[in-house]
């Protein structure tokens, strides 16, 4: 059973979160390829799909949008995973709450979203990042969740493995 996971990242918390994703995919026995939603040129082949981004000023990141736009109906025609990466801490409901992007995960019906708590290194930012963050009060390390990850990634296997037995 062949799994696409698809991570839009700027700063790279989100594609390690996709590479461990990949890998406990594997450690089920699974194919999983990783991939950047710009390498991403048809589904053809894949049997289920892992997509993920990094939430930026309360929205998906532009490439990722772009894909859900171009391959929606593919996307539709395949069991699909979802899950966002934002800020720690933020109560749920407020305006910087990835939750809050659920209208774009509408159009592609995934079977689950998650949210997960990403990585604010203000040093890897631009001067603009950074004002903005400050603005926002971000606060400031690595709040990735690497149990929560692998658990959910985990259950990902056991659910494909039970509905898609034959692949
Ligand atoms: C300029 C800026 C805006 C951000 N806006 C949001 C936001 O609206 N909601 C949120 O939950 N996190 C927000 N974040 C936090 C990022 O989603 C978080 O740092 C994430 O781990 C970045 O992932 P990446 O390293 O894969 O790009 C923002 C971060 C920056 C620097």
């Amino acid at each position: 059973m062949k799994v696409l996971v698809i991570t839009a990242s700027k700063h790279g918390a989100t594609r390690e979160i996709g590479a461990a994703i990949a890998a406990e995919l594997r450690e089920a026995g699974l194919t999983a390829v990783e991939a950047e939603p710009g390498e991403v040129s048809g589904l053809d082949g894949y049997d289920a799909v892992v997509l993920g981004s990094a939430v930026y000023m309360t929205q998906w990141m532009e490439n990722i949008r772009n894909l859900m736009a171009h391959h929606g109906r593919e996307l539709r025609e395949l069991p699909l995973w979802a899950f966002s990466v934002g800020l720690s801490g933020v109560p749920v409901g407020a305006v910087q709450d990835p939750r809050r992007i659920g209208p774009h995960l509408l159009s592609i019906n995934p079977i689950d979203h998650q949210t997960f708590k990403g990585r604010m290194d203000l040093s890897g930012l631009s001067l603009r990042e950074r004002s903005i963050a400050r603005l926002g009060n971000a606060p400031e390390g690595d709040f990735r969740e690497w149990d929560k990850i692998r658990g959910w990634a985990r259950q990902i296997a056991a659910d494909l493995k039970e509905h898609l037995p034959a692949r």
